[in-house]
């Protein structure tokens, strides 16, 4: 497994890859690996495969544009040598770790948005968070050059987001969408689990229950309010739980609906202490 420090490092490596004829798939994550950055870079390995083959570069960069000022920057965690470790386990080719000032270069005067979608939902709790996920995803790409990357379902609206700016800006990178993976007890797998307190920990797989409970209700026919109460009910039952937002969207283009037609996507932002923790279902009429 190659390891890259810096742009021109993973530039050469790409670039002698490609020259070779391989495609190339690009697993970008913030590192503090777990097992749903394992099934991206699974799912990448399926997709080379389904071509004839290629290598796998997974890049770990936490991205400062991404959080706002009071925001968890510099208690993200961080765990370099157990994800180096994961990643020769799980095949990669090349891991790309570039610093923040190899990343953001001084008199930078360029940010990608994708304006309606960043400004919605996640992105009224979190602004300026889509503008960055969209610029660095975007510098990834072309310092990489793949022909696919890998984003997980879990950051439904970060999904949709890569998914807009690749078609507005015909973006030569195919988007593979992955499943959300999860705990035994069904909390969504998260960088952000380590930092929670047993009590904690043991509450948040409230969230998975009540998305149950409310995919179940949208199966049967229910109506937005009954759902959007039951959810409520649900983590407000758990003393630990802080909801921030919970919306029902249409899951295609996370548009508003007055009544449920079509999929809709659930999306949940929950607080437990400090560590917002977010998850999503998307859900079916009958
Ligand atoms: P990070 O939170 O490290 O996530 C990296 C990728 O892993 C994202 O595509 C995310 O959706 C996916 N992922 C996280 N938890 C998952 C789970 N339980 N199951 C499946 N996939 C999961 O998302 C980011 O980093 C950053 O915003 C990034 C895209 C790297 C840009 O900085």
């Amino acid at each position: 497994m190659q390891i890259c420090r810096d742009r021109q490092a993973m530039r050469d490596c790409a670039g002698s890859w490609r020259r070779a004829g391989g495609r190339i798939a690009l697993v970008p994550t913030m590192g503090a690996l777990h097992d749903g950055h394992m099934s991206l870079l699974a799912h990448a390995r399926d997709w080379l495969d389904a071509q004839g083959g290629g290598r796998i570069v997974t890049s770990i960069f936490v991205n400062p544009t991404q959080f706002g000022p009071n925001e968890d920057l510099a208690t993200y965690p961080r765990d370099e040598e157990n994800d180096l470790v994961m990643l020769r386990y799980a095949g990669c080719d090349a891991v790309f770790l570039p610093s923040v000032g190899d990343i953001y270069r001084p008199g930078a005067q360029t940010v990608v948005e994708v304006t309606g979608l960043s400004r919605m939902l996640m992105g009224r709790l979190r602004p300026g968070h889509f503008r960055g996920v969209a610029t660095v995803v975007t510098k990834l790409f072309n310092i990489v050059g793949p022909d696919a990357a890998t984003f997980g379902e879990k950051d439904y609206q970060q999904l949709a987001v890569i998914r807009q700016m690749v078609a507005d800006l015909d973006v030569p990178v195919q988007i593979l969408p992955v499943p959300t993976v999860r705990e035994a007890d069904g909390l969504a797998m998260s960088s952000r689990n380590r930092r929670l307190s047993s009590a904690q920990r043991a509450a948040a797989p409230v969230l998975n229950h009540a998305l149950d409970r409310a995919q179940q209700m949208v199966a049967e026919g229910a109506g937005l309010s009954a759902v959007r109460a039951e959810l409520r009910r649900i983590i407000g039952a758990e003393p630990l739980a802080h909801v921030r937002s919970i919306d029902i969207r249409d899951a295609a283009d996370l548009s508003r609906i007055a009544i449920i037609r079509r999929p809709v996507v659930i999306l949940l932002a929950v607080r437990f202490g400090d560590v917002l923790l977010i998850d999503q279902r998307v859900a079916h009429p009958k």
